[in-house]
């Protein structure tokens, strides 16, 4: 999350070897995208992470819009995640949408990180492509240094006034306390290793045990789009955030004036580190498993609203789960 431009998206291409800010409009983005990085992946860039046993099979990164014009889709993207990324261009600071997030953020009670972006667009700022951010920083000269921690400083004030503790992420001891800010460039690689790093230990810290209670329950997910695709009639594109969702499946979507009852018919998974918004190519499976983007296809879909609870039916609680869509939507 974080404002316009700051560069969430190139952050995400940065990590999933992509170029997707290539193909918006204006390099805006203006709908929420949702891609599996696996863990092996993200071990592989985080360099030193490799050493740590990590018990988590991935991350699914969900990408928000930073224009003004789509608060509900921030907010949506907000209530979704398990954890954040705050992505604030360090030569700009925190910008109103920069705060949005952060009060987004504190209300649903989500752990996050600020990525201090765009470090390389410091003046005087000597490149040390895909580095982590101590030994980049090392190489910088003292004017650069001084000018990065004035930065990191001014972050800390804005964080501190409200109400958020927060410290460069290598002066951190207590991750439950501190909020890290890692400084990144999302153009040069600088400080991707630490991010991740710190990405992992959030999620090892809150997020292991919900992992293992949540995957068995049935599905409960949030519609991105709604679009046609050939051969396969409407589809709904999906993230998965909780439970289990399997072909057959009765489920629960919200209609422009009705709530849509129908069936799995079948269910596509994009290839790991492509965008779900974008990917052409999908692969059928019978189950899917939060967190998960997941491409549906089911009869009755048209109506649907973007934006929609999309809640799995099982064990007769029928009734319940329609009251619980009508009253989410
Ligand atoms: P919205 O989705 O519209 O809110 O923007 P965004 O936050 O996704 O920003 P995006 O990734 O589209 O980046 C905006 C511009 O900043 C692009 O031209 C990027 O190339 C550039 N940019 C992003 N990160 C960096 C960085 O770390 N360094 C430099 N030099 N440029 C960057
Ligand atoms: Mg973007």
């Amino acid at each position: 999350m974080g404002h316009v431009d700051h560069g969430k998206t190139s952050l995400l291409d940065r990590i999933r070897g992509s170029s997707v800010v290539s193909t918006e409009e204006g390099a805006i983005t203006q709908h929420i995208g949702a891609t599996l990085v696996p863990i092996d992946a993200i071990t592989r860039m985080g360099g030193a992470l490799s050493k740590v046993s990590v018990n988590v099979p991935g991350l699914l990164f969900i990408d928000t819009p930073g224009h003004h014009a789509f608060t509900t889709l921030r907010a949506r993207g907000g209530a979704l995640a398990d954890m954040a990324i705050v992505v604030v261009d360090i030569n700009e600071g925190f910008r109103p949408q920069t705060i949005e997030a952060l009060q987004i953020l504190r209300n649903y009670k989500t752990p996050f990180v600020i990525a201090a972006n765009k470090v390389d667009r410091i003046p005087g700022w000597r490149v040390q492509q895909n580095q982590p951010f101590l030994k980049t920083f090392a190489q910088q000269n003292e004017r650069v240094q001084g000018m990065l921690e004035t930065k990191v400083y001014e972050l800390v004030g804005k964080l501190s006034d409200l109400g958020f503790n927060s410290e460069r992420f290598d002066r951190v001891s207590d991750f439950a306390r501190n909020i890290c800010i890692v400084p990144t460039s999302a153009i040069t690689g600088e400080g991707l290793p630490d991010i991740l790093i710190v990405l992992i230990g959030l999620a090892q810290r809150y997020m292991t045990e919900s992992l293992k209670v949540s995957a068995e329950g049935p599905g409960v997910g949030t519609v991105l789009e709604v679009k046609e695709e050939r051969g396969l009639g409407m589809t709904l594109d999906l993230i998965l955030y909780d439970g289990n969702l399997k072909v057959g499946d009765e489920i629960v979507v919200a209609g422009n004036d009705q709530i849509i009852e129908t069936k799995v018919r079948s269910l596509l998974k994009p290839r790991p580190m492509s965008e779900i918004l974008i990917e052409e190519r999908f692969e059928r499976v019978k189950s899917v498993t939060a967190a998960a983007g997941i491409k549906v296809a089911a009869p009755k879909l048209d109506g649907v609203i973007a934006g929609s609870p999309l809640r799995v039916v099982r064990g007769g609680n029928r009734e319940e789960v329609i009251e619980r869509v009508r009253h989410e939507v």
